[in-house]
């Protein structure tokens, strides 16, 4: 299995261009599924989860068209589409839930095998089915019961739909589903995310009617057809948020490339509140850190706009080493703690009792064996690594390579001593 080495390194320095973010792409590829004209996606990331999507697309019949050297995808679902999702390829990505309302359009019937739970949580899809009932769509109950999502519908009709919690997914599933149903659909207490903004605007170009995204209510008046658009996603604000973290907690001074602080202000504040200078130029945003002052400062995280689940890990990696005591509260996910574990393997010396962990930080790391438990966790414990003494040996790197494009490059260029070792 792959590992990366880490070793104690200088102050981050130099620049790095952030790339296109892979919780837009991701719902944007499955809605390239509504129409049968071709879709051209731009500044796709090349990570894993991109190709395990393009790989569903095509076991449901879609022409996709892969050219991640140049950050390209072309999708046409012009032929004939499959309404089965291969399940082998569910259990790699659980976002393949996102094709779900695409499916019943094109087919009246759409059937998924959910995956299990995962290191951060059970993952309920629920509220996708409430939406999608309130739109006329039928869920096998019985089905259900076994973990199957087998799901039939007639005829699409709008409906007013209220979120219990703002779900990114479901807020995904039911504004795809809507923009193609007779009748106008208002979803309330819907999630906010950026990313929920772009998939709206490439929903949008294509045709659809959608007006309130990134707020907490959204109006889909549905439309008869879609057409084949082009689109730029929008740079990952949780990659950009990564980076900004290891530049603070390394004191050292990074300009990140391919930005939008509007997408970061929580993440923004908090590093501000820790000593960080941070601003836009016209060539990007300038973050600096200095480890001799960097304080500590406490977390709760929130759906958007509040402080991101995505940043909980990378930056609890920069409160071990503040000057100072942090409470880090998670309410997005049940069990999003699972880094902690490796961090005071290292050192760190967190206390956690559910949902809340106590980070007493001054602390000065030491390399260990660690392992990524999930995508940001094992960015989170490079970056750790970087400050540590001695070697960090970060395994199931897999995990990274799902949300982070060349991320060892892009940290070797700054200066971090990192490399991949392919066993
Ligand atoms: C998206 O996951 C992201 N993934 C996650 O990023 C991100 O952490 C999450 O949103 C929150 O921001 C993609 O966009 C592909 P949710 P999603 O539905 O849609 C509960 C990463 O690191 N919930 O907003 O699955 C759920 O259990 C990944 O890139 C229900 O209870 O997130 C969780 O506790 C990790 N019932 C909370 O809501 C439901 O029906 C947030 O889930 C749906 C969700």
């Amino acid at each position: 299995m792959a590992k990366f080495l880490v070793q104690k390194s200088a102050p981050l320095r130099g620049e790095v261009k952030i790339s296109g973010s892979k919780n837009a792409v991701l719902p944007i590829m499955a809605a390239a599924l509504l129409t049968e004209e071709k879709c051209v996606i731009k500044d796709v990331p090349a990570l894993r989860d991109v190709d395990v999507m393009c790989r569903l697309l095509e076991s449901l019949g879609a022409k996709v068209e892969k050219d991640l050297d140049n950050n390209r995808v072309n999708i046409e679902a012009s032929g004939e589409i499959v309404y089965e999702a291969p399940f082998d390829l569910v259990k790699m990505m659980r976002a393949s839930i996102l094709v779900l309302g695409a499916l019943l359009i094109r087919t009246g019937r759409a059937i998924i095998h959910l995956p299990g739970g995962c290191a951060i949580g059970k993952r309920p899809v629920e509220l996708h089915l409430k939406g999608l009932r309130a739109l006329g769509v039928t869920i096998d109950e019985e089905q259900l019961n076994r973990g199957i999502v087998d799901a039939s519908v007639e005829k699409l009709q709008g409906d007013t739909i209220y979120l219990d919690f703002p779900s990114v997914g479901a807020t995904e599933v039911i504004i795809m589903t809507a923009a193609l149903a007779e009748g106008t659909t208002i979803l309330e207490n819907a999630a906010q995310e950026p990313e929920i903004v772009d998939l709206a605007n490439f929903l949008n170009k294509m045709g659809a009617r959608i007006k309130g995204a990134g707020t907490d209510t959204i109006k889909i008046e549905g439309v008869q057809k879609l057409k084949g658009v082009s689109h730029h996603v929008i740079p990952d604000r949780i990659e950009a948020g990564t980076f900004m973290v290891g530049a603070v907690m390394t004191g050292g001074n990074v300009l990140i490339k391919n930005v939008l602080p509007n997408h970061l202000k929580a993440v923004i504040a908090k590093l501000r509140e820790c000593g960080a200078y941070i601003e836009m130029t016209e060539d990007g945003m300038r973050v600096r850190g200095d480890m001799s002052t960097l304080r500590s400062t406490d977390i709760k995280t929130l759906p958007y706009p509040g402080f991101p689940t995505d940043m909980q890990s990378p930056f609890m990696a920069l409160l071990t080493v503040a000057k100072g005591p942090s409470v880090v509260i998670e309410t997005v996910f049940e069990n999003r703690f699972m880094h902690v574990g490796e961090f005071n393997r290292m050192g760190a010396n967190i206390k956690t009792d559910g949902n809340c962990a106590i980070i007493p930080g001054n602390k000065a790391l030491t390399g260990a064996q660690v392992v990524a438990t999930d995508l940001r966790a094992g960015a989170a414990v490079v970056l750790t690594g970087l400050v540590a003494d001695g070697i960090t040996e970060v395994s199931q790197i897999y995990h990274v390579d799902r949300g982070y494009e060349n991320f060892v490059d892009k940290l070797k260029a700054l200066g971090a001593n990192i490399m991949r070792v392919d066993e």
